[in-house]
């Protein structure tokens, strides 16, 4: 029968009628019971996620109490995340980072979480780091660790596991780093060029040097691309460009977030989605600023020559500097609204704690940089949350290496050591695996 006639028929006809509804109702009941099938499955799913052991039977009773609330805590799960707290930072130099550190420092010691510390600004550096470098923990999982280290991939991946942890870094244009690096580091002086800013860059240009010379001074290791060395390539590779890029494809597997110090607002706005923190915990003001007489003039010629002798950053900045832009594109119009947002709010704070001078700030050893001054009479709450985004690295450090130790008193504390024996086995991959004859 034609669907048309049918139609027709039935108005005639109350038994099809009849029958018709009677389809109706049958629907309706299959489709409540399958609906809530679903809903108890979705149920137990959620709940088993956050559950841990033999709790079953407890699940499947408590299941139909909860069956109206599963909706609900979908909808939660879709558009609510929770506060990750579990960070690894790696700090390059002269790019930004202390004012990031900064921030870390703040948001950890305000929530008493913990910090991997070391007994001097850097950990271990410019060795990788490694577990012994690092003061003795506390025995619980460590929640920051945002000094310079070197990376290390298999150990840091051992004290932030990579599924429960953030790894983050911050790159800037190589070009402004490399002369920063150069100059604050006093290189000139190291390689026999003298002091002046300009003129010994511009000789080292001419033509760089040998591949012994690198490790002259301990910090000299950062005259040639200075943030690869950082994030733990061997310099031994700089010139190879398989190397490179292999080693870019691999950070960029490692790294949940490559921050770019020349869209420091834009980065920062990317770290709060990717943390799902609160726009109060990524205010800050810039730190470790150098006074503009230390800064070099930088001709083209010599830009041209930065970006040839650390084409390895060149190309580590660009690819990440792309990164961003695709990470930003793909949050959405969203992102736009938290930027403008944050910007309000960090102009009203520099309102509320500063005046508009700057003043010397000693921040490592004999190096002084730029400082925001307070505006006198601040209320004593408000003066405090406007100083520590002041404080130094340094003075932070003293002052959690105490916390730390007071925490510590009378607590178990280990050294963990990677080449204790009962955590070490053969089978942590199979690739290589002993095939005698
Ligand atoms: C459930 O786990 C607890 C401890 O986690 C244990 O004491 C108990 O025996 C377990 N019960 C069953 C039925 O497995
Ligand atoms: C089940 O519900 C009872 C009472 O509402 C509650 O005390 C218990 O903790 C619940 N169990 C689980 C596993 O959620
Ligand atoms: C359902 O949600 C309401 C409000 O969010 C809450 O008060 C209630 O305890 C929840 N019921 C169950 C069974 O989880
Ligand atoms: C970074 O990438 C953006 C987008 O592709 C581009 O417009 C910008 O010029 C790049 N910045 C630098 C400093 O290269
Ligand atoms: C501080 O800066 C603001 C805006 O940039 C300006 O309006 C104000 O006059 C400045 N104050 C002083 C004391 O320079």
């Amino acid at each position: 029968m034609a669907g048309s006639e049918f139609w027709a028929s039935l108005t005639h006809r109350p038994t099809q009628l009849k029958f018709l509804l009677f389809l109706c109702v049958v629907c309706i009941v299959c489709l409540l019971v399958f609906d809530g099938k679903i809903n108890y499955q979705w149920d137990e799913m959620l709940f088993s996620k956050d559950s841990i052991g033999n709790e079953t039977t407890e699940v499947a009773a408590n299941a139909t109490a909860r069956e109206s609330n599963a909706s609900e805590n979908l909808l939660d799960m879709a558009t609510k995340c929770s506060p990750m707290q579990y960070i690894l930072f790696l700090k390059t130099h002269k790019a930004g980072s202390s004012t990031v550190t900064n921030i870390f420092f703040r948001y950890g010691d305000s929530r008493d979480l913990s910090f991997v510390l070391g007994d001097d600004t850097l950990i271990g550096w410019p060795t990788r780091f490694r577990l012994g470098q690092a003061l003795a923990f506390d025995g619980t999982r460590p929640n920051f660790l945002c000094s310079h280290t070197r990376f290390n991939k298999k150990t840091m991946n051992h004290l932030f596991p990579k599924d429960t942890s953030r790894y983050i870094t911050i790159v800037r244009n190589p070009v402004a780093q490399f002369e920063s690096i150069f100059n604050y580091m006093g290189m000139g002086e190291v390689y026999g060029l003298g002091k002046d800013p300009t003129g010994s860059l511009k000789a080292f240009l001419k033509k760089g040097i040998e591949f012994k010379d690198i490790t002259k001074t301990r910090s000299s290791r950062l005259v040639r691309n200075p943030m690869l060395f950082d994030l733990g390539m061997d310099y031994k590779f700089y010139q190879n460009a398989g190397a490179v890029k292999e080693y870019i494809a691999s950070l960029e597997k490692e790294f949940d977030l490559v921050m770019i110090s020349d869209y420091f607002d834009e980065s920062v706005v990317l770290m709060k989605r990717l943390l799902c923190w609160e726009f109060d915990d990524i205010l800050y003001v810039k730190s470790n600023e150098r006074f503009d007489k230390e800064r070099g003039e930088v001709s083209e010629d010599v830009k041209e020559n930065i970006r040839r002798w650390n084409k390895a950053d060149m190309l580590l900045f660009e690819h990440f500097n792309q990164t961003l832009w695709r990470k930003i594109e793909m949050e959405g119009e969203g992102f736009y609204n938290d930027l403008a947002m944050f910007r309000r709010k960090k102009a009203e704070l520099k309102d509320l704690c500063f005046t508009n001078e700057t003043s010397n700030q000693l921040m490592y050893g004999n190096k002084y940089a730029k400082m925001m001054t307070l505006k006198p009479n601040l209320p004593p709450e408000t003066k405090v949350k406007c100083e520590r985004m002041t404080r130094t690295e340094n003075s932070y450090l003293a002052y959690l290496r105490t916390k730390r130790s007071s925490k510590l008193k009378g607590i178990f504390s280990a050294v963990p050591n990677e080449d204790d024996q009962e955590k070490v086995s053969w089978d942590v991959a199979s690739d290589f695996k002993y095939d005698p004859v």
